[in-house]
């Protein structure tokens, strides 16, 4: 029975570390191993055949198959649920849904994630087998394609205890993706590892819980196919990962509600997954451009000339920020008199000059002014919309502003105070985006200025590692009341409520497409929301870690997002601020932000060869915008990713499973930035097939091999996939300017001469414009270069079609036409094979 490899052995001792005889107590095998016990293998274990449950028949029922699970014997936790409820539910060809829960009193469950998934009934022939073991109960999720097993929960017992629900599951290979947020390559470390899910707020740092949490995760089965599971559940939990390979699920409270992805490639798993949690939304055209933000513009003169330098610096600017800075006394909902008088005044010039203006928004209502002199808080009071403490009282806390009570997001009277406050705001300062901040929600005081009880709930049988070693390590007593439930079930889901509640203001006072940024995320947040990564320091390494920080929030269905370009904390130097941008202008979401005591980190503030490259790179992201918004579209219309690791797009090539210093736009571009300081090189791997330089179209027949390029000061490495063509357009200071200027196209052939890309184009701004049908549509193809215009209306009027650059080019055209005329000026190198001017001609976007 104890006879088990060390890399399987399931630890029988997480909730407290176990002498002999306790271990034993608990029926579990003991065997000290050489190394500590401290990371590593466990010493007490569970031996083969655990008791646990008792699974009882299996019975049809509407949405599958429903049997009842019984202990005979209690297990070593406090308050076991005798008897729990199997529901198994194929709810489409590659989707299983597994729920455990108790029949006799409801759980908490988590609301809002699931609203608009639902699978049908009657699924013939799904990707899937399940099988049960009945005693002690486990189930086996194989692929029904090749028999391999995908989950075997028999490894270990299900325990389901009140506040203790765990489940382990082998796996079908080491290589594991998910479980945010935390800051890691994009593949996990399985070698006795953990990570903890609770929001917190906490600068990105190894092993430390930060402003998220996401319970997916994809693995890579080694041969091209995939699958993921997703764990409906926003109680603090801890996953843990052995090299078997294995894992165990450990949650303190609500139902076990999974979800189980099969794929078969990975690019499906994420699709199947964000079919669950709802698909991101369309940004706004104008969220790609380029943002410029820090704590520290302490005036709106201040602001002013930030715009202005960046104006005179030619360097493209769509969205100026204020952080904390205009708020008085740090309050929202109040702007500085003395020092951002002319606030409204100033937002207005900003929108002359084709520009967007954010703000950030705190969700901390400072509780300290005298009553009758700050109407945010003393209506909020009136109308009930705090979070209360375990005995009723509004719970205070201490962040910013000084003493500070939360907003209950869960409460519809609370949603309607956020939009009367934000209403009111907006009339006077007519912002064009709101940036969430501190929503985790982070508290300078632990739990309360009054502390937190002594309970069951503050300290639970069982804490997952988190930091602070505390539930309530800044953040509330999780003993604190909402309307839905305790904040020990609803902490992870403070950010999420709150961005459903800004995102419905905006979308009621604005009528167009709102941008929101929030820190902390959850499951579905894609959907109201984009992200930055949080504070972020300015140094190399979190330079390169910036790049799976993305990546993994593409999986998440949270596409639009960035790091702080430059970094946040510490000072930057110019080189690095240089790269960062470089690779920041790839990220979907680009932000420069600084924090207060740094020294400045604007792109101006630079040698004018920095300024130079600096200005390269955001020009370049903005002439390929029409690219990426596609992409965006994409994503919002059929969810796949934008920023995309190689593995997804290359998932037989084994050399791509955990490429994350490198990454994709979409299928077509492949961006390899430099992440070293003083290098001026860069060893980039190209999978199979022909790439070519964005910059010059040069071309490299890779037979999936790393190929070093230069990589000077002032490039970043950029190749596009044969057979692609991108739209692109002539960059502006702005995108307002940008979206009137000419398209062009790249068009890079494949060995077989053909290419094919396409734009999806429209106001950028209107709600639904895809649902609603207004928008255009073109797809274009090569061989000859055609448009195929599938569905146009009026964006694309007056708009016209530049230059096209082919690249791959065998032979010197004889001569190119457009339109039935042939044009004179083309040109054509031998050498690169790159043809300009190939094609060039007016497109007549009109209805046909
Ligand atoms: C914390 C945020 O992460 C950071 O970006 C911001 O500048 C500060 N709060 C001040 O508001």
């Amino acid at each position: 029975q104890c006879g088990i490899a060390v890399e399987s052995r399931i630890d029988c001792g997480r909730d407290r570390s176990l002498s002999r005889a306790d271990c034993e107590g608990r029926g579990c095998c003991y065997v000290p191993l050489p190394q500590s016990g401290l990371g590593g293998p466990p010493w007490c274990f569970y031996p083969v055949c655990y008791p646990g449950y008792k699974m009882g028949p299996l019975l049809p029922t509407e949405k599958g198959q429903r049997a009842t699970l019984a202990r005979s014997a209690p297990s070593y936790l406090p308050r076991d649920i005798p008897t729990l409820q199997l529901d198994a539910m194929p709810e489409t060809l590659g989707r299983l849904h597994l729920t455990l829960k108790d029949p006799a009193s409801p759980r908490y469950e988590v609301p809002f994630v699931t609203s608009q998934s639902r699978g049908h009934k009657d699924i013939q022939n799904p990707l899937y087998d399940v099988n049960f073991q009945p005693d002690p109960f486990g189930f086996i999720v194989r692929r029904k394609s090749n028999g391999r097993v995908l989950l075997n929960t028999t490894i270990g017992p299900l325990l389901f205890a009140d506040q203790y629900l765990q489940l382990s599951t082998s796996m079908a290979s080491s290589v594991i993706s998910g479980l945010g947020e935390h800051y890691t390559p994009i593949t996990l470390d399985i070698n006795w590892s953990s990570v903890s899910l609770w929001n917190r707020d906490m600068a990105p740092h190894r092993s430390a819980n930060l402003y998220g949490s996401h319970p997916f995760f994809l693995v890579q089965e080694g041969d091209g196919l995939a699958h993921g599971v997703f764990l409906l559940n926003s109680n603090a939990m801890e996953v843990f990962l052995q090299p078997a390979p294995a894992l165990t699920w450990v949650t303190v409270g609500g139902i076990l509600d999974f979800y189980i992805f099969l794929g078969p490639s990975p690019q499906s798993v994420v699709q199947q997954y964000h079919e669950v949690i709802g698909n991101p939304m369309m940004p706004p055209y104008w969220s790609l451009g380029f943002h410029l933000c820090r704590w520290g513009y302490t005036s709106t003169n201040i602001t002013r000339t930030v715009v202005q330098l960046m104006r005179q610096a030619k360097i493209p600017l769509d969205v100026q920020w204020n952080d904390l800075d205009y708020a008085d006394q740090r309050r929202v909902f109040t702007f500085d008199p003395q020092r951002f008088g002319d606030l409204p005044q100033m937002v207005e010039e900003f929108h002359q000059l084709g520009m967007k203006y954010v703000l950030i928004l705190d969700p901390g209502i400072s509780s300290a002014s005298p009553p009758g002199s700050y109407k945010p808080f003393d209506d909020g009071l009136k109308r009930g919309v705090f979070i209360k403490n375990s005995t009723g009282q509004i719970l205070i806390g201490k962040v910013w502003p000084g003493p500070t009570a939360f907003p209950d997001f869960t409460n519809p009277t609370t949603q309607d105070w956020w939009m009367d406050c934000i209403r009111v705001f907006h009339s006077k300062v007519p912002v064009d985006g709101l940036w969430i901040d501190m929503n985790e929600p982070s508290n300078f005081v632990q739990g309360s200025v009054d502390g937190c009880p002594d309970s069951d709930l503050e300290k639970p049988p069982y804490t997952p590692g988190v930091i602070g070693g505390q539930l309530n390590s800044g953040t509330l007593c999780v003993s604190a009341q909402q309307y839905l439930s305790d904040h020990y079930n609803l902490h992870n889901l403070y950010g999420l409520t709150e961005a459903i509640a800004t995102h419905r203001v905006l979308l009621k006072v604005k009528s167009t497409r709102p941008f929101v940024l929030s820190r902390s995320s959850f499951p579905g947040m894609g959907r109201f929301s984009a992200h930055w990564t949080g504070d972020v320091r300015s140094d190399w390494e979190q330079l390169r870690f910036s790049i799976p920080g993305v990546l993994l929030f593409g999986l998440y269905g949270i596409p639009l997002v960035g790091a702080d370009v430059c970094g946040f904390g510490g000072d930057t130097t110019e080189e690095l601020c240089v790269r960062w941008t470089q690779l920041g202008a790839f990220y979907p979401f680009m932000r420069n932000h600084n924090d207060r005591p740094n020294a400045p980190q604007e792109p101006y503030v630079f040698s004018q060869q920095a300024q130079d490259a600096m200005r390269t790179a955001i020009t370049l992201r903005y002439s390929l915008l029409p690219f990426l918004y596609t992409l965006f579209h994409h994503t919002h219309f059929s969810s796949s990713t934008v920023a995309r690791p190689l593995f997804l797009e290359f998932p037989t090539d084994p050399n791509c499973q955990s490429i994350d210093r490198q990454f994709l736009w979409g299928s077509s571009l492949l961006i390899s930035p430099v992440l070293e300081e003083g290098a001026v090189q860069v060893t980039a791997y190209l999978p199979p097939g022909t790439w070519y330089s964005l910059h010059n179209g040069e071309a490299y027949c890779s037979k999936g091999q790393y190929i070093l390029f230069p990589a000077p000061l002032d490039t970043i490495n950029v190749h596009v996939r044969e057979g692609s063509i991108i739209p692109q357009q002539v960059p502006a200071l702005t995108t307002t300017a940008s979206r009137r200027n000419p398209f062009t196209l790249i068009v890079a052939l494949s060995v077989g001469n053909w290419a094919k890309g396409e734009l999806f184009w429209d106001d950028g701004e209107s709600l639904d414009t895809f649902e609603h049908g207004h928008y255009s549509y073109v797809l274009f193809f090569a061989q000859e270069v055609q448009n195929r215009p599938v569905k146009l209306n009026g964006s694309l009027d007056g708009l016209v079609l530049g230059e096209v650059r082919v690249f791959g080019v065998q032979a010197s055209p004889t001569a190119v036409w457009a339109n039935g005329q042939k044009v004179h000026d083309f040109s054509y190198s031998p050498d690169t094979k790159v043809c300009n001017k190939c094609l060039c001609f007016i497109l007549i976007f009109k209805m046909c």
